[in-house]
């Protein structure tokens, strides 16, 4: 969406000038980093280690102290320092130095809670029953979930602790105190709490206490909004801002545990609106004390669409860190789509999150003055009165100074009050963000607003709690009210007070803003793995922000509807945690597996799961799939990897010395041969042949075959086509081979298909993606 693409280009303006001065005395944050503490040094010995790294490219010992940001010393071994690019270059030519990379700002992926019961899952006790996932996994009890995010608002009921059991006796985190919060702020649902600025502060200089707390209180919503989706508790009788989506609050695995992780912080100069932002070096650090704290899942919903190497990737390696200690790691996608490539976080030791819909409307349509009606949805409360109002499109009621080409989009200070006093203003979709553009409307004295979608936002649309009369329009009706308004000299409208609509068809579709694949770091690693919800998605919020976050805006809620892959991440993080409660011995590739080979492809309707447009969505768009936690926790077969599968992949990506204690072998395998749950072939030239490994975590005996539905024009053959398990935890290999049948094959497109084991009960799917050389 929008606000994510600003968010990126606003970071990149902050940060052009200090890049294209970049000399040779110029300082950076930059991380050192070695791979895996080997256990046999004290804390102190490693510190005195980073500092005799340090102290060989520094001029005096007080120096190399002074640049010291963190020392990295449980799990991770490495250093965050401020260096000049000649003193990183000289500790990159180090031969145990792994890599040596800038500490980039990344950002969030932004942009009831019905999106549960969506996924099959039973929330009313009394409508269970014993098979029920919830009840089974005992609602996730004693699992850990980690949160890296923006902090937490620990008053809300979402994290209270009534009838929560003590502490589990593994965790071994702390409660940090700060600014408006300390160990009383944490119970026995919020078990830790600790926050990291030192990268941050390098870059920023000191944090600006009236921006946000110095502290793991949330000043902004979102980490409150991620944390309540993951493992909220049930609340009942909540609704947002004007009664919207009103219901039971629940997060996914609502007795889960929280560890709060604050590594995202206000933007100097800039409005929160625009997101924040988190340095790698805090997220290495938050991630490190994590692990050491004893996480079951840690739940990321940050990001960065540039391409980035996985040995030079802040959250890659400390995910890479995380999945060897047996924690599950999901992550946002991105917020960048509809272009395709644009993924964050590809590692294929993640859990990488797209975002749909749920069957929920806020409906709220436009009556136009020739009796037309368009549908539209919101969440503002605000209300006009029963009448037509004079109508406008933004590009009549500008200022005269303001750029043709961004006349429609309603960005601030763009619209002539004298001109738009007392009229519906429809603006449309592109640069700036949703509730800046109402905002600006209200500004001008406009009476109403219409947010009209571009053609990439399709018919996704994003209800938003603006500060006046307002509604969400999809693209094809964006158009038919500007020719309305063509079409006559007074054209005028009504805009009728949003109602909430259940059941509506067809869900999911995708989120336009969902970020696609193919991965450009690993294509032969399908991405994303899943969707889940992440438009319109109702979570807790903070009380130290508004509901759309402008300054502007002085409303306080208590829980707040938000869209963005950010969202559809902690879905995964909340249903992963009741997984691991079900199977605490299960590795993290386990889970993921049984996630992505249970997911489903159809929506609501019984057709295949399409984008905003109506089109078909794919596996770049969704993965494999819809999540159905219920049908995880039980998927028959799992497609196991272990952390020396991923070292081996790296080898084949050409990372050879992540880790000291692993060499890689002489001839590295082919990235494509890692055991993953779905099949990506780039280049496919002539035959492609790779073996896959399943293991039988069904019952005892069984019989497997194979049904395959090959991508358009290619052949896919598996053998065996039978496979049989005489016991449970025994491992069958089978050899897939890819092979291109029709010249006709458009070159450097994707087809895709897919092939599935099944038993009669369990129906173990995998997605294929081809593209012919
Ligand atoms: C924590 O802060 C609250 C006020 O927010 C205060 O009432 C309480 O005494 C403090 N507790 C500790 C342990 O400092
Ligand atoms: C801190 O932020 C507030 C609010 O934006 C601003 O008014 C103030 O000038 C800032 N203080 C400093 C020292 O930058
Ligand atoms: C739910 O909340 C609303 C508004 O806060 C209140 O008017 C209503 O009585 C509550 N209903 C129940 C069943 O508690
Ligand atoms: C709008 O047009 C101006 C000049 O005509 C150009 O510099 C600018 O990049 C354009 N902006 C967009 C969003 O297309
Ligand atoms: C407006 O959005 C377009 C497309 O995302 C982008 O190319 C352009 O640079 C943006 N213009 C401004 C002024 O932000
Ligand atoms: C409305 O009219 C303008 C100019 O007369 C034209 O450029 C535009 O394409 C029209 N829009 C629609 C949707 O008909
Ligand atoms: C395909 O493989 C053949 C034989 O190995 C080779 O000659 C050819 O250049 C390859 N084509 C492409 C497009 O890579």
């Amino acid at each position: 969406m929008e606000n994510f693409h600003l968010s990126i280009s606003l970071v990149l303006l902050l940060l052009l000038p200090p890049l294209l001065q970049v000399s040779c005395t110029e300082k950076q944050v930059y991380i050192v980093y070695f791979g895996e503490h080997s256990g046999d040094k004290t804390l102190q010995e490693i510190e005195e280690s980073h500092h005799s790294y340090l102290f060989s490219v520094k001029e005096t010992e007080n120096d190399a102290i002074s640049s010291l940001v963190y020392s990295y010393k449980h799990t991770i071994n490495g250093f965050a320092a401020l260096l000049t690019p000649m003193e990183a270059s000289k500790l990159s030519d180090m031969e145990e130095v792994v890599s040596v990379f800038r500490s980039h700002p990344r950002k969030y992926s932004l942009h009831t809670t019905r999106s549960w019961e969506f996924a099959g899952l039973q929330y009313e006790a009394t409508k269970m029953n014993k098979e029920d996932l919830l009840l089974k996994s005992r609602y996730g009890k004693d699992v850990i979930i980690g949160i890296l995010d923006n902090g937490v608002w620990p008053e809300s009921k979402s994290f209270g602790d009534e009838g929560v059991g003590p502490i589990p006796k593994t965790w071994k985190g702390t409660c940090l105190s700060g600014d408006a919060f300390n160990s009383s702020h944490c119970n026995k649902k919020i078990i830790g709490a600790r926050y990291y600025i030192k990268g941050y502060e390098a870059y920023y200089g000191p944090l600006n206490r009236t921006l946000d707390f110095l502290s793991p209180r949330d000043k902004d919503g979102h980490g409150t909004h991620t944390s309540s989706t993951a493992a909220g508790r049930r609340v009942n009788n909540v609704s947002a801002l004007g009664g919207f989506a009103s219901g039971t609050a629940s997060g996914g695995a609502p007795l889960a545990r929280l560890a709060i992780y604050k590594v995202c912080w206000a933007v100097p100069g800039h409005g929160k609106e625009d997101g924040n932002t988190c340095f790698e070096a805090d997220m290495l650090a938050a991630i490190d004390d994590a692990i050491s704290d004893g996480v079951d899942v840690l739940s990321i919903s940050i990001g960065t669409k540039d391409p980035t190497p996985f040995n030079q990737d802040g959250i890659a390696i400390g995910s890479l860190h995380a999945v060897k200690k047996n924690i599950v790691v999901a992550c946002s996608a991105g917020n960048a789509g509809p272009t395709p490539s644009t993924l964050s976080n590809p590692a294929p030791w993640i859990i990488t999150v797209g975002a749909s819909s749920v069957d929920r409307k806020f409906s709220a349509p436009v009556v136009l003055g020739n009796g037309i009606k368009l549908a539209g949805q919101t969440v503002t409360p605000y209300k006009l009165e029963n009448r037509l109002y004079p109508l406008v499109y933004a590009g009549q009621v500008i200022n005269p100074d303001v750029q043709k080409n961004l006349s429609g989009q309603c960005l601030p200070g763009s619209l002539s009050p004298s001109k738009a006093k007392g009229k519906i203003v429809l603006c449309l979709r592109g640069n700036g963000t949703r509730v800046g553009k109402g905002m600006e409307v209200k500004r001008a004295g406009g009476i109403g607003f219409i947010l009209g979608n571009s053609e990439a936002n399709g018919d996704e649309l994003a209800a938003d709690a603006h500060l006046l009369p307002a509604t969400a329009v999809n693209h094809v009706n964006a158009l038919e009210i500007l020719k309305y308004i063509n079409s006559t000299r007074a054209p005028k409208a009504y805009i009728e007070p949003a109602k909430t609509v259940l059941d509506t068809k067809p869900a999911p579709f995708m989120a336009a803003f969902s970020s696609r694949g193919p991965s450009t770091v690993s294509p032969d690693i399908l991405k994303p793995d899943i969707t889940a919800p992440g438009i319109n998605i109702l979570a807790a919020w903070s009380e130290a922000s508004s509901p759309t976050k402008l300054a502007a805006d002085n409303r306080i809620v208590k829980y707040n509807i938000l869209s963005g892959t950010s969202m559809s991440c902690p879905h995964i993080g909340g249903a992963s945690a009741l997984i691991k409660a079900i199977h605490p011995t299960w590795s993290s590739a386990a889970i993921r597996s049984a996630l992505v080979t249970s997911a489903g492809l159809t929506n609501n309707e019984g057709n295949p799961i399409s984008d905003a447009s109506g089109n078909p969505a794919d596996p770049f768009q969704f993965g494999s799939g819809h999540f159905r936690p219920t049908k995880a926790a039980d998927p028959g077969l799992v497609y196991d990897a272990s952390y020396k599968d991923y070292l081996l992949f790296l080898c084949g990506n050409g990372i050879k010395n992540l880790d000291s204690s692993f060499k890689c072998p002489k001839k590295s395998p082919s990235m494509g041969d890692l055991n993953y749950p779905s099949l990506a072939i780039p280049k496919l030239n002539g035959t492609y042949t790779t073996v896959r490994t399943v293991t039988n975590v069904g019952g005892g005996k069984s019989v497997y075959f194979v049904s395959v539905k090959p991508p358009p024009g290619i052949s896919v053959k598996i053998s065996p086509p039978i496979i049989y398990f005489s016991r449970a935890g025994q491992k069958r290999s089978f050899t897939i081979t890819v092979k291109i049948e029709t010249s006709t094959v458009e070159k450097d497109k994707y087809v895709f298909g897919w092939y599935t084991w099944f038993d009669g009960i369990h129906n173990v799917r995998s997605p294929i993606a081809v593209s012919v050389a």
